[in-house]
């Protein structure tokens, strides 16, 4: 494998970091391309838990490297604070093997209060954010007055640009939001000390990645988030800022999109989503409850419970096809365990219409009914299962049927959050 994405399928935390953590001790490189902070892989290794936000999962294989492209929103106290807590608990980081690009765009303080109050006005259209200043610093972007880490290092523009960003940010938190505004000469003083960190981390990651192609070294793509919160093609307006599948490789790295060989879909045995928005085969009674309690359903970066309900085959054969997958792992396939029966969701059904494919436009998604099939349970506890023979058989029949629902083989299936509770499936 030269050239690898992984991206999630559902509405994020399908569990990419284990996979990608596993994944990581065979490639060279390993780039993160969009979002920020937002993002929360948990990765177990023995008795140790690493939540990781901003930094790739690769950073716990010592000799990877480990890339935060230019399509990522950087807010440098996260980023920094990352780095302290793993170098604490053990871990080498240093500027060979954690590069950041200079035009990533820069996460400030004003993004982070922004993203809050801009909520408070929402009313029913409350996206739910994780309030890590996402939305604020990608807008800017688009309206061009963003600063890149670049301006960040340079004092001159930096002062320069905060300063023109800040009057308009702070005109909008005084005046709309009625809310303190940030001074700027503070503002300066504290994101210079974080710009002189930053420093040894920083470099061209487009240049980087080109050569390390061109010299054969092998490179791993890891999306955050999930298809399903794609700005383009996600459950719009409740959805993240940036393109969340293999389609936001390109422009978040400045890597060529036919150097990307090959890409695999992590989804969840189930499904669940964080925020609001619509979630077609959501539980909300004990079924629910059960899965959230337990498959642990908690957000990693801001904690909150998440919503839970049955595998949306409509959602995930969307999700597959867009990214473009060869085969893809399924994850928490353990938690199903001991269910009599499960459901699958297989089409929606709207005002008398079903639909097989996922429909585009999100009003029919708000309040699609959704057709199951019942497939038989298991009893077992498929937990210390490593090999495919020794998983019950109806275990074996949901993930080939899984499969066959959504059009793309399932190569791996994940019975537990350690790295090596993973079983792999027959071709
Ligand atoms: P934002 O990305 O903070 O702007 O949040 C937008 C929406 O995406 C909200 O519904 C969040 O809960 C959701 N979201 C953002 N990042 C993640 C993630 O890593 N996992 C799951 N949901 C996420």
């Amino acid at each position: 494998m030269a050239t690898l994405s992984i991206f999630g399928a559902q509405w994020g935390d399908e569990g990419k970091g284990k996979v990608i953590d596993r994944l990581a001790a065979d490639v060279d490189y390993i780039v993160r391309y969009q979002g920020g902070a937002n993002a929360g892989h948990t990765v177990v290794v023995g008795d140790k838990t690493y939540a990781l936000h901003l930094i790739p999962s690769g950073i716990l294989h010592p000799g990877r490297i480990n890339v935060i492209a230019n399509g990522v929103a950087i807010d440098p106290i996260s980023f920094l604070g990352e780095v302290d807590g793993l170098i604490v608990r053990g871990v080498q980081i240093n500027g060979d093997n954690l590069v950041l690009s200079s035009n990533a765009h820069v996460i400030f303080e004003h993004h982070k209060v922004v993203d809050g109050l801009a909520e408070r006005w929402k009313g029913e259209g409350r996206i739910g954010t994780t309030g890590r200043g996402i939305g604020p610093a990608y807008a800017d972007k688009a309206s061009r007055t963003g600063l890149r880490i670049a301006d960040l290092l340079d004092p001159e523009r930096c002062k320069e640009r905060l300063g023109a960003a800040l009057a308009e940010k702070n005109a909008l938190i005084k005046r709309v939001h009625e809310a303190e505004p940030l001074d700027l000469d503070s503002q300066l003083e504290k994101y210079s000390t974080l710009a002189d960190r930053l420093r040894p981390f920083v470099a061209d990651t487009g240049k980087l990645l080109r050569q390390a192609y061109r010299d054969g070294k092998s490179i791993l793509f890891e999306g955050a988030q999930g298809v399903m919160l794609d700005i383009d093609h996600g459950t719009y307006p409740f959805v993240t800022s940036s393109n969340t599948g293999t389609g936001g490789i390109p422009a978040g790295t400045g890597f060529p999109p036919v150097w990307v060989e090959k890409s695999m879909g992590i989804a969840k045995a189930y499904c669940t989503r964080v925020g609001e928005g619509p979630f077609p085969s959501e539980l909300t009674d004990e079924m629910g409850d059960h899965l959230c309690k337990v498959g642990r359903e908690f957000g990693t970066t801001t904690g909150r419970a998440r919503r839970a309900g049955w595998f949306d085959g409509v959602a995930a054969r969307y999700a597959f096809e867009l990214a473009g997958t060869n085969s893809w792992v399924m994850t928490k396939l353990d938690v199903l365990s001991g269910l009599g029966e499960i459901q699958v969701g297989v089409a929606y059904k709207h005002d008398g219409v079903r639909y097989e494919e996922y429909p585009a436009h999100l009003p029919c998604v708000e309040d699609v009914e959704v057709e199951y099939r019942t497939l038989p349970g298991w009893n077992e506890d498929i937990s210390d299962v490593r090999e495919w023979d020794d998983l019950p058989a109806n275990a074996q029949g949901y993930v080939r049927a899984l499969g066959d629902l959504v059009g793309a083989p399932v190569a791996l299936v994940s019975v537990g959050p350690d790295r090596a509770a993973m079983v792999t499936c027959p071709k």
